[in-house]
């Protein structure tokens, strides 16, 4: 397993040569049960067979390798793929004839984040290139997603009413206190000049 991550993470730095797999989206954003294209490109040459065309496509998340698709010379292995991308990722074959891996996953879940590596493996060559999902939730419920907006804006109008109403309470009850202080210090020097003014005359 950490032999495996190694090599995925490690060895594309370490790859040298002509032979590429590159992203056309370093991260891609998207919402719950929605869908999503993601794509790769790799060095095609012409007078090379399919058959040496070997592909592994994994969601990875922290200690988690889970395989969407997998080509094994040049045909695809469903077997491979493990069930929770089951019927969710549709592969565009001509796309992948002119090198460019294009996979659809449908309804997709919060659960499906994370990076995406796509490894691929010819008798020309060997890379992997990797990109970002990143799939944010939305409310199930009808009644939440109608009902919602209303009370958060009055709640932030009343937020913007506090944070306003806050400042000026404080400034008052500061301008309060210096004056009940300037009060205070003046009686005192006043009752002092008082008392002085016996002892001089
Ligand atoms: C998502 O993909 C599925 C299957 O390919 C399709 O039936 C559905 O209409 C698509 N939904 C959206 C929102 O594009
Ligand atoms: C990969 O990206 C590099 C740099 O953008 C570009 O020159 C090259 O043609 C790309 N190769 C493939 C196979 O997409
Ligand atoms: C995912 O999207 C959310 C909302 O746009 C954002 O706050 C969060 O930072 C994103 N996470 C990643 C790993 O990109």
């Amino acid at each position: 397993m950490i032999c495996r991550i190694l090599l995925l993470v490690v060895l594309p730095s370490c790859v040298s040569g002509s032979f590429v797999v590159n992203v056309t989206q370093t991260c891609y954003q998207a919402e719950e049960n929605h869908n999503i294209t993601l794509e790769w490109t790799f060095t095609t040459k012409p007078d090379r067979s399919t058959k040496t065309l070997n592909i592994l496509c994994e969601l990875f998340i922290s200690d988690k390798l889970s395989v969407l698709y997998h080509v094994h010379e040049g045909v695809e292995v469903s077997e491979s793929q493990d069930e929770e991308f089951s019927g969710r990722v549709q592969s565009d074959k001509d796309a992948l004839r002119e090198g460019r891996i294009r996979l659809q996953l449908s309804r997709l879940r919060t659960d499906d984040s994370g990076l995406y590596l796509c490894e691929v493996n010819t008798d020309y060559g060997f890379s992997v290139g990797r990109c970002q999902l990143n799939v944010t939730a939305v409310f199930h419920s009808s009644n939440l997603q109608t009902v919602s907006p209303q009370p958060e804006s009055r709640e932030s109008q009343h937020g913007v009413g506090l944070s306003l109403v806050l400042p000026l309470l404080a400034l008052v009850i500061i301008c309060a206190l210096l004056c009940l202080v300037g009060i205070k210090k003046r009686k005192q020097t006043l009752t002092r000049v008082s008392e002085i003014k016996p002892i001089t005359t």
